[in-house]
């Protein structure tokens, strides 16, 4: 911009938690960095958030102090920044006033674009209003920005990442300390690692929404929330984290989506990961995304995926790029060209699996396993027999070779009910 005149970028800021009060600091201690790179200022007009009283760590007393959030559309602000959270209640209010009104609108709310997100695009593209969301996927990478704009030339055929941070870092004190799930969730929770209700990160959920942000930007798909198969990590076991080592792999919650034969899959569970991959050493509370392009190849993004200076980070970038006038399509393809996602069902994935059983430990229980296997028309990899498991029984543990998840389960189901499996038999999907 050559001739900036007297234009500012007014912030109006709802919500002064974590990310909201690193907002501010950040707007305070880079000022000139920030007009610099903007092309014009950046100033806070006014803030809001439920409790005025409560210290956040940043001097507010310059700031207009508005008690309902969605008045922030209102009066001299040019850009919102939603900061509270929630795929309802006020941030979706304020996203519907200030979007409606041709106001700016930038947000870290995952919940919000994974549930509205097709809405929001098109209300956005219908006003002219500029709708961001760069913090929503995995804190601090800049991954919307990257599918959205730098790798715009290529086909992707798969997105696969590491989004939660509370997972990996469970997952990766399970496999270090050969600890159970529940004992490493306590500890995660007295650290403030994981929530005091830590149900959206450990069963999925978090993970769910920005895969279906990915999904829409990687495949020009609505973002589908409703109809994406999503497991969390609540069932892995120390065991499986120990053969998983055996086999060469490491236990990832992974939310992955990708074009296949049959259409667009996109799924959220734990899977194995060959140990020398990426994906397979990004560890404790790191975050990290793969992209495979038909142009560029595979490219790797991983760094920090939450906290305050991580998320904020990715909130300033959104604001100087509106600063900067930058304005495309807000989902990467106009909102009316989004796709219906009609996504594949989870039984028609074809992959490879790993199976374990605890059995009985009498002659002719092998024999039983394999006839089912062999009927069901799934092929083993390899199979180990191991030793007494701590509550009797002994363990099978089976990789298939490549087979559609349907046949799977009709193993899975028919192994439950052979006499001689004495547990519910647990399965999990490699990803090579
Ligand atoms: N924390 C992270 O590392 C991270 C990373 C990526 C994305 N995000 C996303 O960023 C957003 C904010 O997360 P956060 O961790 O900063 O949350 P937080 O620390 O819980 O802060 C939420 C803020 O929203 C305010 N608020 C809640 N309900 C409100 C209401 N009805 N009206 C007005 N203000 C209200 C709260 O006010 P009081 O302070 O007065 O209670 C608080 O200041 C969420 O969408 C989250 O998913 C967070």
């Amino acid at each position: 911009m050559s001739n900036q005149g007297d234009r500012k970028i007014i912030l109006g800021i709802a919500g002064l938690g974590t990310v909201g009060a690193g907002v501010v600091k950040i707007v305070e201690k880079h000022k000139a960095l920030l007009a610099a790179r903007a092309g014009c200022p950046i100033e806070i007009g006014a803030v809001s958030a439920r409790d005025r009283s409560r210290d956040r760590g940043v001097d507010l007393s310059p700031y207009n102090w508005v008690d309902n959030p969605v008045d922030l559309a209102s009066g001299g602000v040019n850009v919102v920044v939603e900061l509270i959270g929630g795929s309802d209640g006020p941030a979706l209010a304020l996203a519907r006033e200030a979007l409606g009104k041709g106001i700016g609108f930038v947000t870290a709310n995952k919940a919000l674009i994974a549930t509205h997100g097709k809405e929001l695009a098109a209300l956005a593209e219908k006003t002219g209003a500029p709708l961001k969301f760069e913090a929503a996927v995995a804190g601090g990478i800049p991954i919307i920005k990257a599918l959205r704009e730098g790798l715009a030339g290529n086909a992707i055929s798969s997105v696969r990442g590491i989004l939660n941070g509370t997972c990996n870092y469970i997952l990766t004190r399970m496999e270090r300390e050969g600890l159970a799930f529940d004992e490493v969730l306590k500890d995660a929770q007295a650290l403030g690692y994981a929530e005091a209700d830590p149900t959206f990160d450990i069963d999925g959920i978090d993970t769910a929404h920005k895969t279906a942000i990915l999904a829409a930007l990687a495949f020009g798909t609505e973002p589908d929330i409703e109809n994406l198969p999503t497991e969390g990590i609540r069932n892995i076991a120390p065991v499986d984290i120990e053969y998983a080592k055996e086999l060469g792999y490491r236990i990832k919650l992974l939310g992955v989506t990708q074009q296949t034969e049959e259409g667009i899959e996109t799924r959220v569970h734990p899977a194995m990961v060959p140990t020398r991959s990426a994906i397979a050493n990004v560890m404790d509370a790191t975050n990290a995304v793969v992209v495979d392009g038909d142009a560029v190849g595979q490219t790797v993004y991983e760094g920090a995926g939450a906290g305050e200076g991580p998320t904020a980070s990715a909130v300033l970038g959104d604001i100087v790029d509106v600063a900067r006038g930058a304005n495309g399509p807000r989902l990467g393809v106009p909102a009316e060209k989004l796709k219906a996602s009609s996504p594949v069902p989870v039984a028609k994935h074809r992959g490879t699996y790993y199976i374990r059983l605890r059995v009985d430990d009498r002659p002719g229980v092998m024999a039983d396993i394999t006839a089912v296997l062999a009927e069901e028309n799934v092929s083993i990899e390899s199979m180990l027999q191991r030793g007494q498991a701590a509550d009797g029984g002994v363990y099978i543990v089976l990789t298939t070779h490549e087979t559609v998840e349907a046949s799977v389960a009709a193993t899975l189901d028919r192994f439950t009910k052979l006499e001689c499996v004495l547990e519910t038999p647990t399965m999990l999907r490699i990803e090579a």
